[in-house]
């Protein structure tokens, strides 16, 4: 099995925690990118632990916290009790002062990052995700730090620069022989990986982008979050990066590219409608343009990559790799540690280095061009 900890209890933990469940009744692979890594199956992950701050979630079983307000995600399996009693966190800036009505913070004690981390090695906890809201600069830290202590590897699924910043995270996670993954996941098919696709394909037929935008808009609590802008710096960055990096000469898109959030509508819950329009120059400099619209479940997309980071993440420790490989974070991430051009590449090379390592990924998808 694979202890996992979560930090934020909201609506990709509870799809992942009920398409834990869906995959290991159904027996069923359909929908994975991968069925095996390293030996493991979806079945095989196991949540144990989770922290949260909000007066919703804190004291209740998982199986109940992952369906209280303003979560969205249905029930989709019926769980029973898990025995997991969400713990209460450490606020820091997880909440945005719009935000305090939706996570409104539990009137508890907040616990010390030795707390935290003794209660990680007491569950056996393998890999702790990172699920906060945009613009949890301080929590997110705080929580990588809180597993770096304990030993325990960390997946960032989350817009700050944990695993491809400057800070020393990646030295740290080796030195405690544990992996940290990131930066912000991409989707299964979403928005970022669509767009990579196409200007990926724009630049092999020998064309040049001129300007391309991205419009997100959703109606979760994450799209209600990054209504500050102020929280969405890293964001941007993040989605505008994962885009120009396709590209020979990404500094020749600057100002041009705009890829992020771009609007709450309530009604539209999980759905995310991303709007994107490229316009490119082609033969003889004549423009060529494209508009497409993109509808998927956001929570769907992000938890399809969750289950194989996690994966991956314990077969990578069992086979003693340390630290931040970027191989291992660029197929899933939209900031990994180095930016990637082809996605078919990234893929490629994280196939080579699992079989260096010696950890099985199955299915693989070849690609001869
Ligand atoms: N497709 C995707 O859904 C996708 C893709 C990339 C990144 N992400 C990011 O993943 C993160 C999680 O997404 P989500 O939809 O589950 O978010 P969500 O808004 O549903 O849940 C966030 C949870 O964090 C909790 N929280 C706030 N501050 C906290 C703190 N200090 N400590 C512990 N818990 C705290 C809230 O109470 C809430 O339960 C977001 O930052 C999102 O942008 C999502």
């Amino acid at each position: 099995m694979i202890k996992v900890g979560i930090a934020g209890v909201g609506n990709i933990a509870s799809m992942l925690i009920q398409s834990i469940e869906y995959y290991r009744r159904s027996g069923s692979y359909r929908g994975l990118i991968h069925k095996v890594i390293g030996g493991y199956r979806v079945s095989d992950i196991e949540i144990v632990y989770a922290i949260d701050v909000s007066e919703r979630k804190v004291g209740r079983d998982l199986s109940e916290a992952i369906f209280a307000e303003p979560n969205l995600v249905p029930k989709l399996v019926d769980l029973g009790e898990t025995g997991v009693i969400v713990r209460m966190g450490r606020v820091l800036d997880g909440v945005a002062n719009h935000m305090v009505e939706d996570f409104k913070p539990a009137n508890i004690d907040e616990p010390t990052k030795e707390e935290l981390s003794r209660e990680l090695k007491e569950n056996e906890v393998d890999v702790m995700v990172n699920l906060l809201p945009v613009g949890s600069y301080e929590a997110s830290r705080f929580y990588a730090e809180v597993a770096a202590e304990a030993g325990v590897s960390f997946i960032n699924c989350i817009p700050e620069f944990i695993a491809s910043g400057n800070e020393g995270y990646p030295k740290l996670f080796e030195e405690r022989k544990a992996i940290l993954l990131g930066d912000d996941i991409k989707g299964q098919l979403g928005s970022t990986i669509v767009h990579r696709a196409l200007a990926s394909l724009i630049a092999m037929r020998g064309c040049e982008i001129v300007e391309s935008y991205q419009l997100n808009i959703g109606g979760n609590t994450d799209f209600k979050n990054m209504l500050d802008q102020s929280r969405l710096y890293s964001k941007k960055v993040s989605k505008t990066t994962a885009v120009t990096s396709t590209q020979e000469k990404p500094e020749s898109l600057a100002g041009r590219i705009y890829a992020g959030p771009s609007g709450y509508i309530e009604f539209l819950g999980n759905t995310k409608v991303s709007y994107m329009y490229i316009k490119a120059l082609g033969f003889m400099g004549l423009p060529v343009t494209i508009d497409l619209k993109l509808t998927v479940d956001d929570k769907a997309m992000a938890t399809a990559i969750l289950v194989d980071v996690i994966r991956l993440s314990k077969a990578l420790v069992e086979r003693g790799v340390y630290g931040a490989p970027d191989w291992a974070s660029a197929p899933y991430f939209k900031h990994p540690p180095k930016p990637v051009k082809s996605d078919y590449r990234s893929m490629s090379v994280l196939y080579e280095k699992l079989s260096e390592v010696g950890v099985s990924i199955e299915p693989k998808y070849f690609y001869t061009f």
